[in-house]
């Protein structure tokens, strides 16, 4: 069986990747995860129990302990989630996306490449450090533009994306400097079950079922590309076991939706699941909020690369994914409970009270 370094295995898409291939059996991982507010033990508690699930609690940036978990452990490859993700905390404090983001995938990157180094020619080649990022790092498209390539510019406009880019500029130049087999994925906005409640289609599902205000900034005009997560974790899966080192590949869902349009899906499908709630209408809860600041206008990848070369498509709608994840959110309210700690409502004040 192989073994993959898994980073990021306790957050939102690693810890889907994760139960996906331990469910498969595809390879033992080695789960290092430094459990930030957006990790979650909960998200991985199944494993265990599992003899080829090893989590280990610490972060990129500790060079020993990746040192020590790549000889201990032995790795046909690296997979990297490990990232600060989210847009609004990185206006309010950007430092921290600088050290997970750069520094930290620069110190698991070099450590990647002394081990690299060191092993026999065969493993050398077949050994894979998979990148995973975002289509954040191209900026923000006009209402005519076409969808980014793997072509497009890089134009990053809040410290996310930026240090995002930046995380990628790295690992493309261990691949031109020192011949490290680098892939690089960029996936458009994921959505589905153990997304942290901070992001847009998990905070709106949670404040609907509360009966809370469905804040959307600006206009709610700001377009984003949805995907559902289990399509990213296999597109993940494709270009790390055929793609070809040193590429980028693209990811999304072709599934352009305005902000205010995927809130108003969430509240009609809430209505029909509850005919009788007192928030009904759901929609009645939206409120028009101060925009962020640098707002991207419009996201979307054109993932013609990864469709044609590698032979993947998305197999679930908008509207299936949608239907699958309010379903989870309702049906996992342990889980929910577990996130919604003081870490939580801190932030929530934080972003909303003063908007
Ligand atoms: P997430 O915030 O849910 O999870 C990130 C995980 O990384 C958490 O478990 C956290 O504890 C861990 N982590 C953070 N800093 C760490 C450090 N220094 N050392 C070790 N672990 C650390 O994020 P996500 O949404 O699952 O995103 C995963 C990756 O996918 C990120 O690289 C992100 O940029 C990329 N991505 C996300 C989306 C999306 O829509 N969520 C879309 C495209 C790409
Ligand atoms: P988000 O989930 O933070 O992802 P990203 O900024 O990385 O695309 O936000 C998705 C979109 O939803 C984005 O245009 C900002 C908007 N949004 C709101 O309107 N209200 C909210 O409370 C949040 C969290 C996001």
């Amino acid at each position: 069986m192989k073994t993959w370094v898994v980073t990021g295995g306790a957050g939102f898409i690693g810890s889907n990747f994760v139960q996906r291939h331990r469910m498969l059996k595809s390879a033992r991982i080695i789960n290092l995860d430094k459990l930030s507010y957006a990790g979650n033990i909960g998200n991985i508690n199944n494993l265990f129990e599992d003899p080829d699930h090893i989590f280990i609690h610490g972060d990129i940036n500790d060079r020993i302990l990746v040192h020590d978990i790549l000889t201990k452990y032995h790795p046909d490859a690296v997979i990297h989630f490990a990232a600060e993700t989210h847009v609004d905390r990185s206006i309010i404090g950007p430092e921290a996306f600088i050290t997970t983001n750069i520094a930290g995938t620069f110190s698991l990157l070099d450590e990647v490449r002394n081990y690299w180094n060191n092993l026999d020619p065969g493993l050398k080649d077949t050994f894979r450090f998979h990148h995973i990022s975002t289509d954040e790092v191209y900026g923000s498209l006009g209402p005519d533009d076409a969808p980014f390539t793997e072509f497009s510019r890089y134009e990053p406009n809040s410290p996310y994306s930026a240090s995002k880019a930046s995380g990628d500029h790295l690992v493309r130049s261990y691949f031109t400097t020192y011949g490290l087999p680098v892939l690089i994925t960029n996936c458009s906005n994921n959505y589905g079950p153990f997304q942290f409640p901070e992001k847009l289609i998990p905070l709106m599902i949670l404040n609907a079922l509360d009966g809370k205000v469905l804040p959307v900034y600006g206009d709610g005009k700001n377009i984003r590309d949805w995907l559902y997560v289990m399509d990213h974790v296999n597109a993940i899966y494709l270009v790390l076991e055929q793609g070809n080192v040193g590429e980028t590949y693209n990811i999304g869902g072709s599934c352009q939706k305005t902000n205010i349009e995927v809130v108003q899906t969430i509240c009609e499908i809430l209505d029909q699941l509850f005919p009788n709630s007192h928030n009904k209408p759901h929609a009645s809860l939206i409120t028009f909020v101060k925009d962020r600041p640098g707002h991207d206008r419009r996201y979307a990848i054109d993932s013609s690369k990864i469709k044609h070369k590698l032979g993947w498509k998305p197999a679930e709608t908008f509207e299936t994914g949608m239907e699958k994840t309010i379903l989870w959110y309702i049906e996992n309210t342990k889980w929910i409970q577990s996130v919604k700690s003081g870490a939580y409502r801190d932030w929530i004040d934080i972003n909303y009270e003063k908007r």
